[in-house]
């Protein structure tokens, strides 16, 4: 192994990450409302096979024995996402006490087996009510958003600790609302700046709520984070890469720290200004507890004629020839050493990578899964996360995606993810042979310390 289980310290992290619609089935139980995502992966053609998460891996039911199972593994800590619809069937107004019922079981059986709750206030299934009003491209979301993180807090606040506002902001509104890839399957690039300006505003804005709410509370958001390099040594590629880095990795975190939209690497943002009114500048900017990175994979970027908009296009991995995961994604640890690097130099109170994990063709055998890619795609990913650490950047902590399979938005049930296999028939789950690595990793390390603090007692 590239490092020692000294090398993260005794506070650091350890933990796994989930999103509500990707487990939670359930999607009309209890009084929940329909989200985006329900309405989208229900309609025919917009995802893998037609494949939907009405149940999922059902952990409404079944977060009792995940959590349990969790526990057994040692792991630490547990992000999850709440349902905005499940908690306001509507998206504003009357909430839906028993949504409320369903998150407190899970928070409070976390705490009761000494698991810390990381709540992600939107991990991208909005209210489906409020995309009939326009969804993030309305800049009535600012209040609607702001309702329900009120609801949010008032309700876990004074039992769970760690919060995140948006998930990946450049994610749900790319696919989501230029593409059209992802829910609610808008394209245009209108819809896409007016959700994006939106975006960030409600995203410096629930911080703001949270800890005028709560002085005790520790607030991030999350970033997918990527490490672009240019195609050949090309100016023009050299270009291409600046922008589609703009895109990717500065277009929400930039404005967040103060410094606006990065305006002069990716000139098109310049009509987001049509969006702006007065004194918003000031409104974008908050100072996070943390920011959570996420990272996958690395992109090749070459200049291109026919994306006249960014005049850039991804060389995928599959055309490199270069090793990859089920998603046709790069395998290339130091990606995380580098985007650990370059979001430090916002010069951010901490670090936590939030999501980081890879998706392979998993085999039950004789009751086993011996999944020894994603064991390595772990190991080598988090030797450079120890390699950043050692180095002074301050990362908090790692979390793995995912703790179960799950659903993979448009890919549907096919990419596995999962550290805990799940039989999507049955709902049995098997531990994988990567789950039980990283669960002695947090032992190990967890012992290791406890032996030093014993010896300096
Ligand atoms: C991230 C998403 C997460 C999951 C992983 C594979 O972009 O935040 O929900 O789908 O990718």
């Amino acid at each position: 192994m590239g490092f020692t289980t000294k090398d993260f310290g005794p506070d650091f992290k350890w933990g796994v990450s989930t999103a509500a619609y990707q487990i939670e089935g359930a999607s009309t139980l209890d009084g929940k409302g329909a989200s985006i995502w329900d309405v989208f992966a229900n309609t025919k053609g917009k995802t893998y096979q037609n494949q939907h998460a009405n149940t999922s891996c059902d952990f409404y039911h079944h977060y009792a024995q995940d959590i349990a199972l969790m526990s057994i593994m040692n792991i630490p800590n547990f992000r999850f996402s709440i349902s905005w619809s499940r908690i306001m069937p509507e998206g504003t107004g009357k909430v839906n006490y028993k949504g409320i019922d369903f998150y407190n079981k899970v928070i409070d059986f976390c705490l009761q087996l000494g698991i810390e709750p990381w709540i992600t206030l939107y991990h991208w299934d909005l209210p489906y009510e409020l995309e009939k009003k326009g969804g993030w491209a309305n800049r009535e979301i600012v209040n609607w958003f702001s309702d329900y993180v009120h609801a949010c807090i008032t309700a876990f606040g004074s039992r769970v600790k760690h919060w995140m506002v948006l998930n990946e902001p450049v994610v749900f509104t790319g696919a989501g609302y230029f593409l059209g890839i992802h829910a609610p399957g808008r394209k245009g690039l209108n819809s896409f700046l007016a959700a994006t300006h939106h975006a960030a505003l409600c995203k410096a804005e629930g911080g703001r709520i949270l800890r005028s709410m709560r002085s005790d509370l520790c607030i991030g958001t999350t970033f997918n984070a990527s490490y672009i390099q240019p195609y050949s040594m090309s100016k023009q590629d050299e270009l291409a890469a600046k922008r589609v880095d703009a895109l990717v990795n500065k277009l929400f975190v930039e404005p967040l720290v103060g410094l606006g939209y990065p305006v002069k690497d990716l000139p098109l943002l310049q009509r987001l200004e049509q969006f702006v009114k007065s004194g918003d500048e000031q409104r974008l900017a908050f100072d996070m507890d943390f920011i959570g990175v996420q990272n996958y994979t690395r992109e090749i970027v070459a200049a291109s004629l026919y994306k006249p908009l960014i005049w850039a296009t991804v060389v995928k991995a599959n055309k490199r020839g270069v090793e990859t995961t089920l998603m046709n994604w790069e395998v290339y640890p130091e990606c995380i050493y580098h985007v650990l690097h370059r979001f430090n130099s916002y010069k951010p109170k901490a670090l936590v990578v939030t999501e980081n994990g890879a998706a392979y063709e998993d085999v039950v055998i004789g009751g086993e899964v011996a999944d020894t890619k994603r064991k390595q795609y772990l190991e080598d990913h988090i030797s450079q996360v120890a390699r950043a650490k050692k180095e002074g950047i301050n990362v908090t902590g790692y979390f793995v995606w995912s703790f179960t399979d799950n659903f993979e938005w448009a890919e549907g049930y096919r990419p596995r993810f999962g550290l805990v296999h799940v039989n999507f028939e049955t709902q049995q789950r098997i531990v994988k042979q990567s789950g039980k690595w990283y669960s002695k990793l947090i032992t190990e390390t967890a012992l290791v310390h406890l032996a030093d603090a014993e010896r300096y007692a």
